[in-house]
C-alpha cells in the first residue's frame, strides 16, 4: 500500500516518525506492507529523512499518483477542502486531523467518499490522541446518545488550571500558555471557545446522525471569566472548566461551549493542565468517560496512524452520513446557574423568591449565588434589574 502525507509540521512529522518507529507492528497488524511514497510540503522544518520519498509542492502529482491513502495534516480550510475533495474523487482514502475544515465540510466530503467507495476518517480532529470518534461510532453504536460533555481544548484547560490552582490572572496564564507552546500567537480560536465549538459540532453529528450547523452551538469563551468567580466558585465547592456540552431532551438538542461550574468531587473537575476528557451518556451504557492528551505530535499521530491502519486493514466500509438537520432548541433547557451581581444580598432578597437562589458570596465583588434550575430566558427575565457580572451554568 502506498501512503502520502500532506504537511510536515507538528503532526505531519509525528505521523512519519510513528509510521517508521512502529512499522513492524503496523505491518503485522494490517497484515500487509506499506510505504510512504510522497510528501507534500513547502519545507522540511524538522529535517526528517525523506530519502526514497517524493517531496513535492505540486498537489496534482499526488492526486494523479497511484497512492492508496493520503494523510492530510496541513490545516487551513479552503485548500485542504479542495484537495481532499479531489483525492476522494480520484479514489484515494483520506485521513485528516483538520477540525476547522471538517466542522464546515464533513457532510459533503463523507458523501463524496461514499460515492467513490473510499474511506474518510478523522479520529484526530477531536481530542487529539484519544479515540473518542472510534469509541462513539463503534463502541457506543448500540446506544441512543443523550449527552456529550467534555473538556475539548487543552490550551484553555491549562489556563483555567493555573488560574484556579495558582490564582494567576487570565492574561498571565495566557502568556505562560503561549510560552509553553500550548497557545498560538493568535489565541482567539482557543480562548474564544471556537475550537471546542467545532469539536462539539463534529461529535454531535456523529452521536445523533443529524446535520449540525456549527453556528447552532452557542459559544462563550474564557476571555471574560474573572479570577474572582473562579475563587468564589472554588470556595463554594466548584471548579470552572470550559465545557463543550451537547444534550438531548424530548427530541430536541441543545449545544454550547461555555465556562461551567463542576462539583470539585467529579472526575471531569479533576482533568487538569492541557488534558482532554469526554463523557458520553447513552441509554445502554449509562455514562462513560474518555481521558487523555488532546494534542501533541506523537499523541495526535497515534490517532491518525490508527485511522490509516483501520483503512489498510478493512478498506472501504462506508462513511457516516446524516439524515437531515438536527432539531435544535438553543439554551432552552432548565439548568442551575452561578450568578454574580453588583448589588447587595438585601436587594436580591427584596426582588427574588428566596427559594430560587442561594447566596455563596457577599462582599466587595457584589453578591454571588446559585439558582434553582431555570431556562436562560427566565434567568435573564428574573435578573433584568440587576447588574450581572457573571452568569455560568452549573453541571448537574
Ligand atoms: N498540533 C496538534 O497537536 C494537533 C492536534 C489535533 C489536530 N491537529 C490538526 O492537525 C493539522 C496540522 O496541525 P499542525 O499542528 O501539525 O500544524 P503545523 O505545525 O502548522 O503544520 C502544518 C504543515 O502543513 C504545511 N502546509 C500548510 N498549508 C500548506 C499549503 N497550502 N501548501 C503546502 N504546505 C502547507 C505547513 O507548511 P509551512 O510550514 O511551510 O507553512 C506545515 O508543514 C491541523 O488541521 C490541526 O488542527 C493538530
Amino acid at each position: 500500500m502506498k501512503l502520502a502525507v500532506l504537511g510536515l509540521g507538528t503532526v505531519g512529522s509525528g505521523v512519519i516518525n510513528l509510521l517508521r518507529q512502529n512499522k513492524d507492528i503496523i505491518e503485522e497488524r494490517i497484515n500487509g506492507n506499506f510505504d510512504i511514497t510522497h510528501v507534500f510540503a513547502r519545507d522540511n522544518r524538522y529535517n526528517l529523512d525523506l530519502s526514497g520519498i517524493i517531496h513535492t509542492q505540486d498537489i496534482d502529482e499526488i492526486i494523479n499518483s497511484d497512492v492508496d491513502l493520503v494523510i492530510e495534516v496541513m490545516g487551513g480550510i479552503d485548500f485542504a477542502y479542495e484537495t481532499i475533495k479531489s483525492l476522494l474523487k480520484s479514489g484515494k482514502h483520506v485521513v485528516t486531523a483538520n477540525k476547522d475544515m471538517l466542522a464546515i465540510h464533513v457532510e459533503e466530503l463523507s458523501r463524496i467518499a461514499n460515492e467513490n467507495e473510499v474511506q474518510f476518517n478523522y479520529e484526530a480532529s477531536v481530542a487529539g490522541g484519544i479515540p473518542v470518534i472510534l469509541g462513539l461510532q463503534y463502541g457506543l453504536n448500540a446506544n441512543h446518545i443523550t449527552r456529550i460533555m467534555g473538556i475539548l481544548n487543552g490550551t484553555t484547560n491549562y489556563i483555567l488550571t493555573r488560574m484556579s490552582q495558582d490564582d494567576w490572572e487570565f492574561d498571565y496564564a495566557l502568556n505562560q500558555a503561549q510560552e509553553l507552546g500550548y497557545a498560538e500567537a493568535d489565541p482567539t480560536n482557543d480562548i474564544g471557545g471556537f475550537d471546542a465549538r467545532r469539536k462539539t459540532a463534529i461529535l454531535s453529528r456523529l452521536a445523533y446522525r443529524r446535520e449540525i450547523d456549527m453556528e447552532d452551538v452557542a459559544v462563550t469563551g474564557i476571555e471574560e471569566l474573572e479570577l474572582t468567580d473562579i475563587q468564589i466558585a472554588k470556595e463554594a465547592g466548584y471548579t470552572i472548566k470550559l465545557i463543550g456540552l451537547s444534550e438531548v431532551q424530548d427530541g430536541q438538542i441543545d449545544m454550547m461551549v461555555t465556562p461551567m461550574l463542576l462539583d470539585t468531587a467529579t472526575q471531569l473537575a479533576k482533568v487538569d493542565e492541557a488534558m482532554n476528557a469526554v463523557y458520553f451518556n447513552g441509554d445502554a451504557i449509562g455514562e462513560t468517560m474518555f481521558y487523555g492528551p488532546g494534542a501533541g505530535s506523537m499523541e495526535t499521530a497515534s490517532a491518525i496512524v490508527a485511522d490509516a491502519m483501520y483503512i489498510l486493514s478493512f478498506g472501504f466500509i462506508g462513511n457516516t452520513v446524516t439524515e437531515g438537520k438536527a432539531p435544535i432548541a438553543p439554551q432552552s433547557f432548565a439548568r442551575k446557574y452561578y450568578v454574580r451581581v453588583e448589588e447587595s444580598t438585601t436587594s436580591l432578597e427584596n426582588a427574588l423568591d428566596s427559594n430560587f437562589f442561594e447566596v455563596v458570596y457577599s462582599g466587595e465583588e457584589g453578591t454571588a449565588f446559585t439558582t434553582e434550575p431555570v431556562t436562560m430566558e427566565d434567568a435573564k427575565a428574573q435578573l433584568k434589574d440587576f447588574n450581572v457580572q457573571a452568569i455560568y451554568p452549573i453541571a448537574d
